[in-house]
């Protein structure tokens, strides 16, 4: 079976991770365990994109070298997917021996192919973007993006034939809907290929750059970061290095990006791996921005959100439940703390935790704690919403689906009454009522796996089983009704998720 291959982008090795970083890696960690749960088997890789005039500058106003430089927020990545419960599989720095020995092989094949020529050139170049503007980019003057005027630069470089690949890139785009989701995203990319592809300049002089890997044969040259950083999803698998390991893994099936970046992944990459004789990826998934109380993130406005203290102080499980819940994957949404708080005590406090907690409390008064008989009901209708959307890493709607399950079992407590017919002598009807909840909380937790991680061990043990007894069968058999064994012992524990005194109240 090919290995589902999943990544994020590798994140700018020039500061602290921040809320957008931790985002896309969620996401992505998501979709990895969603496809682990189906029994596939995954490789999920991130990393960090650490040569170019941006990082080279940052280190510079440190005054590290840009080694140490980079070493060091290298370091905090890492921890940031760690303290987010990312499953990263491996985690790939462009400053590695391997990612250097790959990158020759892979610029030594496109010049072989003849797409790479050298040329005189000037243009305008915006260090945030890592890449050259034309006039028409440019609003006053200035990139859109980082509010900066850029550099007039002019040197001889190396260029990469993009127009070559004008046909094999529309023959790409009207093969597959689904290349670049969301649609109009696809759109986007569409025009600017009908606009027509130019050559880009793929190398920079040592005059100016000293941080990148050097142009193989010409040590006045250094690669362009972007030419350099794209070819991490290949060299993390071995191209050119053990590229027998790669069969079962290349094509990638999604790169996650964020939507600035689209461009670079829908139309550089693969028209770079055609040029070295590699198959282009499955699917580019664009995501859209994170903006804090409506506001793009910025340090002048001081609303940049830290995504170590914000897992400190709310707690890693419900925070991922929000960024999946609240902002729609394919279009921009808003963190909010007030959104957050709303959530967290109406969805995962009231609803959720009282639903766990009515389960067991009645199992442990009415029938001593022992999982009852099986009793029919039926859920697959919500794990067909639930799979559609996670397919489609529409994790909103996913989650939308469950909780209406939850909602429902709820409603279906409220209804039955279980409480009057604990009373009765016979415990059969109590025992029905029951074990639908309780074998229901057990596939509440299958669903939420991805999401809440921990949250999906919590509900499992509560209602008799484990994580570890769950993970021996896969997504479909779970999905089937009545896999909780009569007999076992539900536990009540603490509280699934207290509620949150309101934050903003206690701090006026
Ligand atoms: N180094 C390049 C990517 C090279 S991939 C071969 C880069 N790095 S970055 O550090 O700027 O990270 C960009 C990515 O971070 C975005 O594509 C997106 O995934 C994530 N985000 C950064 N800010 C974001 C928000 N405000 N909201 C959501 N995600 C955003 O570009």
């Amino acid at each position: 079976m090919k290995t589902f291959y999943i990544t994020t982008p590798i994140y700018y090795a020039s500061g602290d991770p921040h809320i957008g970083h931790a985002y896309t890696n969620l996401m992505a960690d998501i979709t990895a365990r969603y496809h682990r749960m189906g029994g596939h088997p995954v490789l999920f890789l991130t990393g960090t994109d650490e040569h170019g005039m941006k990082v080279q500058q940052k280190a510079q106003e440190t005054g590290q070298t840009p080694q140490v430089f980079v070493d060091e927020i290298a370091a905090r990545f890492r921890e940031l997917t760690d303290v987010w419960n990312i499953t990263n599989d491996d985690f790939i720095r462009t400053t590695e021996d391997r990612h250097k020995e790959t990158v020759r092989v892979f610029w030594q094949r496109v010049m072989d192919a003849g797409y790479i020529y050298k040329k005189k050139y000037g243009g305008l170049y915006c260090v945030g973007c890592e890449s050259f503007k034309t006039e028409k980019d440019l609003v006053e003057g200035k990139c859109t993006d980082h509010d900066a005027v850029p550099e007039q630069l002019e040197e001889e470089n190396y260029f990469f034939q993009l127009s070559a690949f004008q046909k094999p890139l529309e023959a790409l785009f009207d093969a597959g809907e689904d290349f670049v989701t969301p649609a109009d995203k696809c759109k986007e990319m569409r025009q600017i290929l009908a606009s027509g592809l130019e050559d880009i300049s793929v190398s920079r002089s040592t005059d100016k750059l000293q941080w990148g890997i050097p142009v193989p044969g010409d040590e006045s040259q250094v690669l362009y970061v972007w030419f350099d950083a794209l070819v991490n999803y290949v060299s993390a698998i071995g191209f050119g290095r053990t590229e027998d390991h790669m069969k079962d893994i290349w094509p990638a099936d999604i790169h996650f990006v964020g939507k600035e970046i689209n461009r670079f992944h829908s139309l550089l990459w693969p028209a770079m791996l055609l040029a070295a004789g590699l198959q282009p990826p499955k699917q580019i998934a664009v995501h859209g921005w994170i903006t804090v109380d409506g506001k793009k993130m910025s340090k002048t406005i001081g609303n940049v959100l830290d995504p170590f203290d914000l897992v400190e102080q709310r707690g890693l499980e419900a925070v991922r439940y929000f960024l999946a819940r609240e902002i729609p994957f394919y279009r921009d949404g808003d963190f909010s703390f007030a959104r957050f708080e709303d959530r967290y005590n109406n969805d995962l406090a009231n609803e959720l935790g009282n639903l766990l907690h009515r389960a067991v409390a009645m199992t442990d008064r009415y029938v001593a704690s022992v999982v009852p008989a099986k009793a029919e009901y039926e859920v697959a209708t919500h794990w067909t919403a639930y799979r559609a959307s996670m397919e489609d890493l529409r994790f909103d709607d996913a989650l939308a689906a469950v909780w209406e399950l939850v909602r429902e079992l709820n409603k279906y407590i409220d209804t039955m009454e279980p409480w009057k017919l604990g009373k009765q002598e016979d415990k059969t009807p109590v025992s029905q009522v029951l074990y639908v909840l309780l074998e229901s909380l057990r596939h509440l937790g299958w669903m939420l796996m991805p999401i809440m991680p921990e949250t999906s061990m919590r509900l499992f043990e509560a209602v008799g089983t484990s994580f570890e007894e769950q993970a021996k069968i896969t997504m479909s058999e779970a999905a089937k009704w009545g896999g909780l064994k009569p007999g076992s012992l539900v536990v009540s524990g603490e509280p699934l998720f207290p509620r949150m005194e309101s934050v903003l109240e206690s701090a006026s």
